[in-house]
């Protein structure tokens, strides 16, 4: 489906990221899959694809670094040649109240879960713009819909990304290139793990489906995103979440 076509993924190697590269490269796509802190993980990542390992490359380096982004840009240029496809995936959080929260676990979520998708997108977006194709998918949550108690910070960074997937969408819009989000609800992933059991079972609780998400769920829906087929879909924000938000 994707034969020849290069992907680059933050956030690449573990959870739903990892989830998005495998996906991807079954699909026939060479994946450049970034990561920010763990070379050791990111290295094992890769050994699984065997004799598809030459598809995969990994690339370290920080989305809320200008200059990393804009390196890592750099590399995947060398080794593939050409970005069609970006998932702005890598995200962290920093949870506590507002009263709680200092302006610094402020800024960290905002700057690696908003402005890292900024920096990425600039540093692949002129590339784009030469070729006259491009997908952009920002991986965005269902927190940025409802919000969340202890999650300010997260919610705002997350809410950002709808505003920001529709505003380059709109930019892009007789570029050949579209611009979409899709927004998991609770994925069984680390990120999830970090939640305290007894909160968790409450949030499933909540949730119709009475289950956590699987990255492979996430997965899928950004491929059908990036599938030649898709081309008239743009601005969109697809909701994954088991029908917690509706
Ligand atoms: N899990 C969920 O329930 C859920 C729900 C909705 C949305 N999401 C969103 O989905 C995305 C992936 O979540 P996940 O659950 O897979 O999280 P995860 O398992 O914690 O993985 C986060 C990924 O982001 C990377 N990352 C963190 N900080 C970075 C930075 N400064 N620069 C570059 N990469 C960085 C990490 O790289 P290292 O491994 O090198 O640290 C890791 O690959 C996030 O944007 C998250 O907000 C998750």
């Amino acid at each position: 489906m994707f034969e020849g076509r290069v992907a680059l993924v933050t956030g690449g190697t573990r959870g739903i990221g990892a989830a998005i590269t495998q996906c991807l490269v079954e699909s026939g796509a060479s994946v450049a899959a970034g990561y920010s802190r763990g070379k050791e993980r990111a290295d094992e990542f890769v050994q699984q694809f065997g004799d598809k390992g030459s598809n995969v490359s990994i690339h370290q380096g920080r989305v809320d670094d200008v200059n990393d982004c804009n390196r890592v840009v750099k590399e995947v240029m060398d080794r593939f040649g050409r970005v069609d496809f970006l998932v702005n995936n890598a995200g962290i959080t920093v949870d506590k109240t507002v009263r709680k929260m200092s302006v610094d676990d402020w800024r960290q979520v905002l700057d690696v879960n908003l402005s890292g998708a900024f920096q990425m997108t600039k540093a692949v977006l002129e590339h784009m713009i030469e070729r006259g194709s491009g997908r952009i998918v920002n991986i965005s949550s269902v927190i940025g819909e409802t919000g969340n108690v202890g999650q300010a910070n997260y919610a705002a960074s997350k809410a950002g990304l709808f505003g920001f997937t529709k505003s380059l969408a709109l930019e892009m819009a007789q570029r050949g290139i579209t611009v979409n989000c899709v927004a998991p609800g609770f994925i069984g992933t680390e990120m999830v793990a970090a939640i305290p059991e007894a909160a968790l079972a409450k949030v499933v609780e909540k949730i119709p489906q009475r289950r956590l998400g699987k990255p492979e769920e996430v997965a899928r829906v950004v491929r059908f995103l990036l599938e030649d087929d898709s081309s008239y879909i743009t601005g969109a924000v697809y909701s994954i979440n088991g029908g917690l938000d509706m």
